[in-house]
């Protein structure tokens, strides 16, 4: 057995020449692949960096044609559109204000570029004076904690309103059960059947998410998000959310966090047959722009070897904070 393997086998003929290995390489990226995401903050004149994640900016929606521009220069597969607005209460009313930042920003992007594809969140974190992902209702022993069902007319009311504004997709982040079901039933209610449904399906209570609280002013004024979000342990548990939200029509879905949960992601797109993303969070991103601002890795290799490997999982598309550079730079 041994003896036939080598000299008969020797892979590294496969590798000798850049043509050679363009042939044989498994697994594509290209700009389309990736989705932007942004943030409107309804208050803004002017961007404003986030300090968590150098070269990430909240933007006034008075920039949100410019980067629809932007997007469609770079060859973008889309844009994922995040708000800040004027005010938050506890039921995250102004999620479904017509006139919030996001609603505003997809109506400018449509206008602006009418083919590109725009994604709007659907969540009611960066809306409730809380910050939690749904409204709060006292428990059995007073403790306030999240109420499923009221919150999914919260969800549901927002997406409409996202749907309204021209967004050709709501992603719903929250992790509530049932909001893919009770999203689409709302929608087909209002006439806005070819609006399309990517679900947070498989999203975990993971630390990678620091960054991006301070970029939406989302963090939770008090507990965590782990009587909603998933465990980090499982992974069986990812198939049940996939198949839930597949039943309940999700048209897409995503695993979030992308890096840390790789074998996720190849599960998933092993049992299912929709298009999957994958989120490449606030904290992955912040960990590449810190190392490679300490000059202890190469950022340019590390961002196109990592959003490569989230493809080689499993992922049809990759939402990630390193689009442009990484545009530029496959182009
Ligand atoms: C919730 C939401 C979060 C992210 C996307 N949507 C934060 C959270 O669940 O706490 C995180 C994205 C990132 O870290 O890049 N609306």
């Amino acid at each position: 057995m041994l003896a036939t393997v080598f000299p008969n086998e020797r892979p590294r003929r496969l590798r000798q020449s850049p043509a050679m290995r363009s042939l044989v390489r498994e697994t594509t990226l290209s700009p389309s692949d990736l989705i932007l995401p942004l943030f409107f903050h309804e208050l803004l004149d002017t961007p404003r960096a986030v300090s968590t994640m150098p070269g990430v900016f909240q933007l006034p929606t008075s920039a949100a044609a410019e980067h629809a521009r932007l997007a469609r220069s770079m060859g973008l597969g889309g844009v994922l559109l995040f708000g800040l607005p004027r005010t938050k209460d506890a039921s995250g009313s102004s999620a479904y204000d017509p006139n919030g930042p996001v609603p505003r920003a997809v109506a400018a992007m449509k206008e602006a570029v009418p083919e590109l594809l725009v994604i709007t969140d659907v969540c009611v974190d960066e809306y409730t004076e809380h910050g939690h992902c749904g409204i709060l209702t006292p428990g059995p022993r007073g403790e306030l904690q999240v109420d499923n069902d009221a919150t999914l007319e919260v969800l549901a009311k927002a997406a409409i309103v996202h749907a309204r504004a021209g967004a050709d997709v709501v992603a719903p982040s929250d992790m509530m059960d049932g909001r893919v079901g009770a999203i689409r039933r709302a929608l087909d209610g209002e006439g806005l059947s070819g609006v399309a449904i990517l679900s947070y399906a498989v999203k975990y209570a993971s630390s990678f998410y620091g960054p991006f609280r301070e970029a939406a002013d989302c963090a939770p004024k008090f507990g965590d998000r782990a009587g909603y979000q998933m465990d980090p342990a499982n992974g069986r548990e990812a198939l049940r959310e996939a198949r839930l939200d597949e039943e309940e029509g999700a048209d897409m879905l995503m695993v979030k966090p992308a890096l840390p949960y790789l074998d996720v992601v190849a599960r998933v797109r092993a049992a299912s047959t929709l298009p999957l993303g994958a989120y490449n969070v606030s904290g992955e991103y912040a960990m590449i722009k810190a190392a490679s601002a300490a000059g202890m890795i190469d950022e340019r290799r590390a961002v196109i070897e990592l959003l490569t490997s989230i493809r080689r999982a499993g992922a049809d598309f990759v939402l990630t904070y390193h689009a442009v550079d990484a545009a530029r730079w496959l182009g």
